[in-house]
């Protein structure tokens, strides 16, 4: 059966602004920029996982809803999904990554172009740049 990894596209609906973090580890992405997330285990939903990894990355809550974009094969076996989400705890904390960001559809844009982004997320630009418009 193929394993799910689930990424948060946490939104701002005030600011209009997505959140992303920036990753410590392994050094082939190291400093890029992500959408938080982490995989799904036996028997839990993808939304209740994306609860968990939220909370035990950013120590935070979230309310996780519809999927954005397409899933991304990571690998053979492994798939990569990222599900629309909005902040429902205290501001969130870079616990395991290097930093975290609000970025405007401008700056995700400009990221994007300049690479800054890790190599499976950039597939969900477009979707991304639509739910910030
Ligand atoms: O297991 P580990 O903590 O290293 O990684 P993870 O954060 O649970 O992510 C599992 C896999 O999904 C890794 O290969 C990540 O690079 C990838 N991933 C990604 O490409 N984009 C994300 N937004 C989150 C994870």
């Amino acid at each position: 059966m193929n394993r799910i990894v689930v990424a948060a596209a946490i939104i701002d609906d005030t600011s209009r602004m997505l959140l992303l973090a920036q990753r410590r580890y392994p050094p082939e992405v190291a400093g890029l920029w992500e959408l938080p997330g982490g995989k799904v285990e036996d028997g839990e939903s993808r939304r209740s996982a994306l609860e968990r990894e939220i909370a035990e990355e950013l120590g935070t809550a979230i309310e996780a809803g519809e999927q954005v974009g397409a899933a991304v094969v990571l690998r053979p076996g492994l798939e990569l999904v990222a599900l629309r989400a909005r902040l429902a705890g205290p501001p969130p904390r870079a616990l395991d990554h290097t930093a975290l960001c609000w970025v405007d559809a401008g700056r995700l844009r400009a990221m994007a172009a300049a690479g800054e982004l890790v190599p499976a997320d950039t597939a969900w630009v477009p979707d991304l740049l639509e739910l910030l418009a």
